[in-house]
């Protein structure tokens, strides 16, 4: 039987890399991140990359690299927070793993945000109006997950916990 993957998907900020990782640990699975996996293959930065070749060149990589990670098994893969942007992203993802959202509020996200790495898509002089406007288009895709996991204000401790526990209950 197929070991499924875990995927985590929200915005920025959310907590998804951080989570990831403390999964990967406490479960003993690999952890990919999809930004990295794009970062290796395009052998620049994210941030580069949306600099040189724009948004849309992006999403092509992202949906490359989706193609290729969602084959995997026993994983727990970081999802970028626009993946879920491609109906087929969420499709293929669906396939081989279970989709926890790691919900927040913009003001949450707003503070992770400003204290975390550079997010070409924040770099607008009104980032919280930016984050309400992302979220209220994205929260539909994000709604697709098969859990909804309340990260707001929560630690990563926290929301690590309360995904463990739905994996703890799926098997029981
Ligand atoms: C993006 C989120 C980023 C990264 C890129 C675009 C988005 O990943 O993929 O800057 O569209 O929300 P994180 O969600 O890990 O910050």
């Amino acid at each position: 039987m197929k070991i499924k993957n875990i995927v985590l998907i929200g915005f920025m900020g959310s907590g998804k890399s951080f989570v990831s990782n403390k999964l990967g640990a406490v479960l003993n699975r690999p952890v990919i991140s999809t930004d990295k996996w794009i970062e290796k293959r395009a052998e620049r930065t994210i941030p580069e990359i949306f600099q040189d070749s724009g948004e849309a060149y992006f999403r092509r990589l992202e949906r490359q690299a989706i193609e290729e990670i969602a084959l995997k098994e026993g994983i727990v893969i970081d999802c970028g927070g626009g993946v879920v942007l491609n109906q087929r992203n969420l499709e293929d993802l669906k396939k081989t793993g279970i989709l926890f959202y790691l919900e927040a509020s913009a003001d949450f996200l707003f503070k992770n945000i400003q204290r975390g790495e550079h997010r070409p898509l924040m770099d607008v002089s009104d980032p919280l109006s930016k984050i309400k406007e992302l979220l209220k288009i994205r929260e539909p895709f994000y709604q697709q997950a098969d859990y909804l996991i309340d990260a707001d204000y929560k630690t990563i401790d926290e929301i690590t916990a309360s995904i463990l526990k739905v994996i703890i209950d799926e098997r029981n």
